[in-house]
C-alpha cells in the first residue's frame, strides 16, 4: 500500500476537505482508495454522507486490534473510509494512551485490511505535532502539507518540515513531501504575495497551482457530498484534479 499523510502546521486550512476530495479524484484514476480519519473531530465522514448516528470508528473501544475491517465503510463515491468514531473523553484518553504506547499501532491495523501494494491510503490528521502526526509520519510514503495563503501558515513551514524530517529520518521508503496552497483568493494582494513567496522558497516541493477558495466547497460539505459530485465544473473540482495529476506525475501514486 502507498500511504499519503495529509498534514498541516495550522488548523482549519482544509486538510479534511483536501483528503476527501483528493481521494474521490484518485479513485477516478482507477485506484483502490482507503481514507482513514485520524482526527478526533471525526469530520471526514461528513464529506461522504455517513449517517450521523453511526458511531463506529477506529477509536471505538469495541473495536480491538485486528478488526479494522468491521469499521470500514463503503461510500457512494468509489472510496472506502474508516471514521475516527464517536467517543467520549474517557474513551479518547484511553485510545490516545494506547496508540502512544504502541508506535506501530497504525501500521499493524492497516495491515489487517489486506490491501495490495498498489492500493492507496490517505490519512487525515489534526493540525500540528502530536501522537497522531507521529503515528502517520512513521509509515507515510508521501507527506502532503496543506497551507492557507496567510502569514500564519507561511511562518510555520519550517516547523512542519522539521517534524517531517524528524519522523521520517532514515526511512528509505519515504518518497518525500510537498505543499499545496488551499483557499487561494487571487483578488487579494496578500494571497498573491504568499503564493509567490511559497513558490520561490519551496521550489519543486510546492504544487505550482493552488486550490482556490470556492463556495462550491462549503456548499458540497453542507450537502455531505464531494465537490466533484456537487459541482463538476467548479474551480475547486478542477484544482483538485490538477493536484491529483501533479501527485501522479511526481510520485506515481496510481499504477
Ligand atoms: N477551497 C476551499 N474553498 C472554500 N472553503 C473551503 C476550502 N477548503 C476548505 N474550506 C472550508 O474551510 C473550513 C475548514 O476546512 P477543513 O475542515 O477541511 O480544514 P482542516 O484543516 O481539516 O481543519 P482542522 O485543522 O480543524 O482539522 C471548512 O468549513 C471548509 O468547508
Ligand atoms: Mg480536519
Amino acid at each position: 500500500m502507498r500511504v499519503v499523510a495529509v498534514i498541516s502546521p495550522k488548523g482549519g486550512v482544509g486538510k479534511t476537505t483536501v483528503t476527501a476530495n483528493l481521494a474521490v479524484s484518485l479513485a477516478r484514476l482507477g485506484a483502490n482508495i482507503t481514507v482513514v480519519d485520524l482526527d478526533p473531530q471525526n469530520a471526514l465522514r461528513l464529506h461522504f454522507g455517513m449517517a450521523h448516528d453511526n458511531s463506529i470508528g477506529i477509536a471505538s473501544d469495541d473495536l480491538p486490534n485486528g478488526q479494522w475491517g468491521n469499521a470500514l465503510l463503503e461510500s457512494s463515491y468509489g472510496v472506502n473510509f474508516l471514521p475516527y468514531g464517536i467517543v467520549d473523553e474517557q474513551q479518547r484518553d484511553f485510545f490516545e494512551h494506547k496508540i502512544k504506547s504502541n508506535p506501530d499501532w497504525l501500521l499493524t491495523n492497516l495491515n489487517t485490511l489486506g490491501l495490495q501494494d498498489t492500493d492507496v491510503v490517505l490519512i487525515d490528521t489534526p493540525p500540528g505535532p502530536g501522537i497522531y502526526l507521529q503515528q502517520v509520519l512513521r509509515i507515510a510514503h508521501i507527506g502532503l502539507v496543506v497551507l492557507k495563503p496567510d502569514a500564519a501558515s507561511y511562518s510555520t513551514v519550517p516547523s512542519i518540515e522539521s517534524l517531517i524530517q524528524y519522523y521520517t529520518k532514515g526511512r528509505r521508503d519515504f518518497l518525500g513531501h510537498c505543499f499545496v496552497l488551499n483557499q487561494m483568493d487571487a483578488s487579494k494582494q496578500l494571497c498573491r504575495d504568499v503564493l509567490g513567496m511559497l513558490r520561490s522558497n519551496l521550489g519543486a516541493r510546492f504544487v505550482p497551482s493552488a486550490i482556490h477558495r470556492d463556495e462550491a466547497v462549503s456548499e458540497a460539505l453542507a450537502c455531505q457530498t464531494p465537490v466533484s459530485y456537487y459541482a463538476q465544473y467548479s474551480s475547486a473540482t478542477q484544482d483538485v484534479q490538477y493536484l491529483t495529476s501533479w501527485l501522479q506525475k511526481n510520485f506515481g501514486l496510481v499504477d
